[in-house]
């Protein structure tokens, strides 16, 4: 007997099955569930299949970390010395021992209150103490915050270009600095490929540090990088003190990055898997860069132009869509940005919730900014002062999606559809 026609066919199926699942996405789950996530690596088959060789130890190009401190200064631009790291973080601490081993009469770092714990466990970890500085209302330090906590015992000033937008005063602030015998430390964890004319931002800064985590604009598994063009002898020795992350960390990361990012069919109708805590947490550590993430930071590097230019595509429909809306501010849309992330603060805390929670209901997942680090509990020790930009803006912050992967639809999607509930929002207001 011929079975052909009597069975059904394994490949049809499930070709009829995936289709259905993007028609169901598209027509209902789409407006209805999470299902425009907030992060995804923007990794495509070269860092997977990366990722996989190396985890089954077929990878053929075997770079070390010598080799992309070299490879990173060259595509920056930039000339001193790059430390690969674990972590953002520990490029940080590292910069901190540096400067310290240097001048150990000075203990103070300022940092922006309004930014991620990793500053503030940098610092601690490093045996020094925070000084807190407000910000400006586009979230970034600025001169007239930084410069009265300017001392003598002032170590380093940390300057963050916070979600990819150029902190304007940079400039003057490095040069208060070195008058007070202080190191600026610009942070690009959320500002990697931020250019004046042909010039990164950072060519000038005395010490940068990045990282290659997870919502960074490249990312690895997790991974940090340092470059400096001061206290180098110094630099050179704590670096001989990093150690290796166990080997088994990166692989476990790169695993659930897989599994939660990269779910197909069905899998699509689950939660995602919990992130697990200990492979993520040894990246905090005083370690070097692993190699599975110096392999996946080179792919990564293959790729910085069209990640910028996706990011800068997305953020320009955005803005295009809601630029005027009066319930809606847009930090750093008049200032230079790589738009790591589309930073907005509603007009008051109350709408800000509104806004968030209408947009889940929309199918639409934001994030969540800063709590300021002098109002969180592992940093109001250190507080000494108000802080009122932070105080009085920080509820009503929140961030919308960008990031290089979404389709020009998703995009549109999510531009249209939180106009439609600012407008809403402006009407229920009105009444
Ligand atoms: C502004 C800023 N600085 C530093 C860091 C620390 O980077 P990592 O998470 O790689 O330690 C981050 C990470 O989120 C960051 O956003």
């Amino acid at each position: 007997m011929n079975t052909q026609h009597t069975q059904p066919n394994l490949g049809k199926l499930r070709s009829w099955a995936a289709k259905g699942l993007v028609a169901l996405r598209g027509t209902y789950l789409l407006p209805h569930g999470h299902l425009i996530p907030f992060l995804e690596p923007y990794w495509k088959e070269k860092e997977i299949e990366t990722g996989l060789n190396w985890m089954s130890g077929n990878e053929p190009k075997q770079l070390d970390q010598k080799w992309i401190e070299a490879r990173f200064l060259d595509a920056t631009r930039q000339h001193g010395i790059a430390v690969a790291t674990s972590s953002g973080r520990t490029a940080l601490s590292l910069a901190l021992c540096a400067l310290k081993r240097m001048r150990p009469d000075r203990n103070e770092v300022i940092i922006p209150s309004y930014s991620c714990l990793a500053l503030l466990d940098a610092v601690v970890c490093s045996g020094l103490s925070p000084v807190y500085a407000d910000v400006g209302y586009d979230l970034n330090v600025t001169e007239q915050t930084v410069s009265p906590l300017l001392t003598k015992k002032t170590l380093a000033v940390v300057i963050v270009h916070l979600g990819g937008e150029y902190a304007n005063d940079t400039k003057v602030i490095r040069r208060k600095a070195e008058q007070y015998g202080a190191v600026a430390i610009e942070d690009l964890c959320q500002a990697l490929g931020g250019k004046e004319g042909e010039k990164h931002w950072e060519a000038e800064a005395p010490m940068a540090i990045y990282s290659f985590g997870l919502g960074k604009n490249l990312m690895a598994t997790a991974g940090g990088m340092l470059v400096a063009r001061t206290a180098l002898d110094s630099i050179l020795i704590e670096k001989s003190k990093l150690n290796s992350e166990n080997p088994t960390r990166a692989p476990s990361r790169f695993s659930y990055i897989l599994k939660a990012h990269y779910r197909k069919g069905a899998s699509l109708l689950f939660p995602r898997p919990s992130m697990p805590v200990l492979p993520f947490k040894s990246s905090y550590e005083y370690n070097r860069m692993d190699l599975l993430d110096v392999q996946l930071l080179d792919r990564q590097l293959d790729r910085m132009d069209e990640i910028l230019q996706l990011r800068r595509r997305n953020a320009n429909t955005m803005l295009a869509t809601l630029q005027n809306s009066p319930k809606l501010r847009i930090a750093g849309k008049d200032d230079q940005n790589v738009w790591t992330k589309f930073i907005v603060l509603a007009d008051n805390t109350h709408n800000a919730q509104r806004m968030r929670s209408m947009l889940t209901k929309s199918g639409i997942e934001t994030e969540t900014m800063y709590t300021p680090l002098h109002l969180r509990k592992e940093g109001a020790r250190y507080s000494r002062w108000v802080l009122p930009v932070t105080e009085e803006i920080y509820p009503r912050v929140f961030n919308l999606p960008v990031r290089p992967s979404l389709s020009p639809k998703e995009i549109l999607y999510i531009a249209n559809t939180t106009k439609r509930l600012l407008a809403r929002i402006e009407k229920t207001d009105a009444r």
